[in-house]
C-alpha cells in the first residue's frame, strides 16, 4: 500500500512518543521508508537506538553534527521525503511551527520542507483547549498542514479528555487516505449536523419534524469519501451511520449543540440538521393525562441556534461554515438574507414546498449561496448533491491555504 513512500517522521516531546515506534512498524510493514527526527524531548521519552532498530536508518537528532550536516543537511532531509509526519506534535513544537521558529533540527525541517505535514497532536486537555493551541492550530490549518486526531481518553497525566494523541492504526490510515488518489480532504476535520432534533413534551412525545437527515448524512459520506475526518452529529434518523464516518447520536437541539461544540475544532462545518427551533418550556416528569376536556397548552421557549453559535465561535469558528436554508417561499432572497444574518461562508439554499417530494425523498434540487451570489445546481441525487458539495469544499480550503 505505502510501496516506495518515503515518510520523514518526527517525534516531539511527550509520553506519546512511545507510539511512534508502533507507527514506524506499521509503517514498514506496509512497504514505506522511514526516516526519524528525535527532538530532544522525543529523546527523553524513547531512544535513538529502538527508532533506529525500528526503521532500519540512522536516527537524526539535535545534536550538532558536521557529519551529518555534509551527509544529510536538513534541507535534503526534509525534501527527500513524500510525506512529513509529525507524531506526537506537542503543544510546543506546534506554536513553533505557527511561528515559523527555526531553533533545532525538527523545526528547521519543518520550515525547509516543501513536502505536505501532518501533524499528530498529542497533549494534555487544558493544553489543547487553550486560546493559544487553538489558534496555532487555525493557522496551521491554513497553510494547508494536515492534522489526525487528537482523540479522547485517558490522558498520561491522569486526566481525562480531548488531547490523547491518535491510535497509531489511525495515523497510519490517514496516510494511506493521503496516499489515495483524489483523497482531497486527507487530514482536514469536518463537522456535520443532520437529522431533525426531537424535544420532549413528556418520557412518551416530543415535537419534531420532517427532515429524514438523508442529504446531512450524505454529505458525512462524500467528505468521508475524499479523506475527511468526519464527525457526524445526527438527530434520530433511520439512516444507518455511515461508513468511516465518526457518529454521535442526539435526541434535542441542546445535545446536538453540545455535541458539535465538543467536536471543535474543525476546519468545515456543515449544518444539515433540521433543528427545532423551540421546545417545551417544561417536560412533563411522567406521562401527561387527559384530564376533563381540555386540552393542556404548551408553552414553548427558543432552542439555541448551533449555526449561529459556531459561526460566533471565535477562534474555534469553523473555516468553512456552511448552512441550509430550507424554505418554501421567495427562496433566494431568503437564503441570502440567512447567510448574513446567521453568519455563515455558505447556504445551501432548497425548496421544501409539498410539492417538490424533497423533505424525506431521494433527490434535491439545491442552489450555493456564497459571498459571490447564488449558483443554481440542476437537479440531483442527494448523493450527488452531498460528492459536488464535498468537491466544492475541498476546492475551497485548498485555495484558502496560504
Ligand atoms: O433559521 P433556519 O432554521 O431556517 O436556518 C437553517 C440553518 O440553520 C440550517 O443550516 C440549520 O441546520 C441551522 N440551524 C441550527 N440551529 C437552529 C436552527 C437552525 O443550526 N436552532
Amino acid at each position: 500500500m505505502l510501496a516506495g513512500k518515503r515518510i520523514l517522521l518526527i517525534i516531539s516531546g511527550g509520553i506519546a512518543a512511545y507510539k511512534a515506534l508502533e507507527l514506524i512498524r506499521r509503517l514498514k510493514d506496509r512497504g514505506a521508508a522511514v526516516r526519524a527526527i528525535l527532538t530532544r524531548g522525543g529523546a527523553e521519552f524513547v531512544t535513538p537506538l529502538s527508532v533506529a532498530a525500528l526503521s532500519g536508518e540512522k536516527v537524526y537528532t539535535d545534536l550538532f553534527s558536521l557529519t551529518d550536516e555534509s551527509e544529510m543537511g536538513h534541507i535534503r532531509l526534509s525534501r527527500e521525503a513524500d510525506l512529513v509526519v509529525v507524531a506526537p506534535a506537542s503543544a510546543d513544537l506546534m506554536a513553533k511551527m505557527a511561528a515559523g521558529m527555526a531553533d533545532d533540527l525538527a523545526t528547521t525541517a519543518l520550515l525547509a520542507t516543501d513536502k505536505p505535514v501532518m501533524i499528530a497532536p498529542a497533549m494534555n486537555t487544558m493544553m489543547w483547549q487553550h486560546p493559544a493551541t487553538l489558534a496555532n492550530i487555525e493557522t496551521l490549518a491554513r497553510r494547508g498542514i494536515l492534522r489526525v486526531g487528537p482523540g479522547a481518553g485517558d490522558l498520561a497525566c491522569g486526566e481525562v479528555g480531548e488531547g490523547r494523541m491518535a491510535e497509531p492504526a489511525d495515523i497510519l490510515a490517514a496516510i494511506e487516505t493521503y496516499f489515495r488518489t483524489g483523497a482531497r480532504l486527507a487530514g482536514r476535520a469536518a463537522l456535520v449536523t443532520s437529522g431533525p432534533t426531537h424535544e420532549a413534551i413528556d418520557p412518551v412525545r416530543f415535537l419534531a419534524n420532517r427532515s429524514s437527515g438523508r442529504q446531512g448524512h450524505a454529505i458525512a459520506a462524500a467528505l468521508a469519501a475524499l479523506g475527511a475526518e468526519v464527525h457526524l452529529v445526527s438527530g434520530p434518523t433511520a439512516e444507518p451511520d455511515p461508513l468511516g464516518v465518526r457518529t454521535t447520536h442526539v435526541q434535542s437541539a441542546r445535545e446536538m449543540l453540545d455535541a458539535c461544540l465538543a467536536a471543535l475544532p474543525v476546519e468545515v462545518a456543515v449544518c444539515a440538521a433540521a433543528v427545532a427551533d423551540w421546545r417545551p418550556a417544561e417536560v412533563a416528569p411522567a406521562k401527561m393525562k387527559k384530564t376533563g376536556a381540555a386540552a393542556p397548552k404548551l408553552a414553548l421557549v427558543a432552542n439555541p441556534d448551533i449555526l449561529k453559535t459556531l459561526a460566533e465561535a471565535g477562534n474555534r469558528r469553523p473555516r468553512l461554515l456552511i448552512g441550509f436554508a430550507a424554505e418554501t417561499q421567495d427562496l433566494i432572497r431568503n437564503a441570502i438574507e440567512k447567510r448574513k444574518k446567521k453568519g455563515c461562508d455558505w447556504i445551501l439554499a432548497n425548496d421544501v414546498s409539498p410539492g417538490t417530494g424533497i423533505f424525506g425523498g431521494a433527490e434535491n434540487r439545491v442552489h450555493l449561496i456564497t459571498e459571490a451570489g447564488a449558483e443554481d445546481w440542476e437537479p440531483a441525487s442527494k448523493r450527488a448533491i452531498a460528492d459536488r458539495l464535498a468537491q466544492r469544499i475541498a476546492d475551497h480550503l485548498q485555495q484558502s491555504a496560504a
